[in-house]
């Protein structure tokens, strides 16, 4: 099976004469990190939610083009947001570009032919074998865009990298594109919406009726700039950070194994528990290490109301 970085050369690829379209460089670049983040998605070695990228198994794939990928995902120190991932993996866009190529020559799909013009400059042309991948690829795209059926998750993802590189602008008439702008909005919406849903069900909401505040003592009980307050109401813990004159309201008890958040350390606005150093973003409960996008703590805001500290779900 292709990879999505091979299939988006295909697309772009004029099969007789073997040169590329010219889509703009960054657009396409972005393209082709994408396409080796969802590949490395869809082999279950990484997962994203509304705000994070996170390792989901470390194993590499076997496959040169997406393994380099994971494994600069697996020893980053810190958790990004895909979107830092695309734009970081795009910086190296033209080794994927190159050994995506490479790949399908040797598949047999492409031909390399160098050819020198003028005596000097050179120019390399990938001409199809015989067409046949490049046209399936295509006839994909087509059938996505120009039939209502819902399309599979792997057609969703190369619409949708088709798209922001503005290929269709290349593959399609004006007057094809006209009649399909509307479709590629829809269908790019499903992965939107898939990941929202998926987030949606990982992590319901809180009740309403459950949002009611919480009173928690006097005012005079708020910790002073840089520290922690451990307060209480009806035998609940939880932990107030005083970030630079604002304050932050967390659980008190850590979700990992129960310990006291309180005796844990504050640095700007994370807290990092004092047993196995969980560290939580005081501002809406993230678990910021280790990277567990999916789960959370319950952040409060903080608001004094009559002189008594009163503390609300912020979901
Ligand atoms: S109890 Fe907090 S990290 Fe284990």
């Amino acid at each position: 099976m292709l990879r999505f970085a091979e299939e988006i050369l295909l697309l772009i690829l004029d099969d007789v004469s073997g040169e590329f379209a010219r889509v703009p460089k960054w657009p396409l670049s972005c393209a082709l990190a994408g396409g080796v983040l969802m590949d490395l998605a869809l082999e279950n070695r990484i997962d994203t939610d509304l705000e994070r990228l996170f390792l989901h198994d470390p194993t590499p794939v076997g496959d040169d083009l997406l393994d380099s990928v994971l494994t600069g995902i697996s020893e980053s120190p810190e958790t990004y947001d895909a979107r830092y991932w695309v734009q970081h993996t795009a910086e190296n866009a033209d080794r994927i570009r190159e050994r995506a190529l490479e790949r399908l020559v040797e598949r047999g799909i492409l031909e390399h032919r160098e050819e020198r013009y003028l005596w000097v400059f050179r120019s390399r042309r990938y001409p199809a074998v015989d067409g046949k991948a490049d046209r399936e690829v295509k006839l994909r795209i087509m059938s996505v865009l120009f039939s209502d059926e819902i399309p599979d998750p792997r057609d969703i993802a190369i619409v949708g990298l088709a798209d922001i590189c503005g290929l269709f602008k290349v593959l399609l008439s004006k007057r094809e594109l006209e009649h399909a702008t509307m479709r590629i909005a829809q269908v790019g919406k499903m992965d939107l919406i898939g990941r929202a849903v998926s987030w949606a069900v990982q992590e319901p909401r809180t009740p309403r009726e459950k949002r009611t505040a919480h009173v928690v003592g006097s005012a005079t009980q708020l910790p002073s700039p840089g520290n922690l307050a451990a307060v209480s109401s009806e035998g609940k813990e939880f932990v107030i950070a005083n970030v630079d004159g604002r304050y932050y309201a967390v659980d008190g008890l850590c979700e990992h194994a129960g310990a006291r958040l309180i005796d844990g350390g504050l640095k700007g606005c994370q807290i990092t528990c004092p047993r196995h150093r969980w560290t939580y973003d005081m501002s809406d409960g993230r678990i910021v290490k280790p990277p567990l996008a999916r789960r959370r703590t319950r952040s409060y805001s903080v608001r004094v109301n009559d002189g008594m500290v009163e503390l609300v779900p912020t979901v």
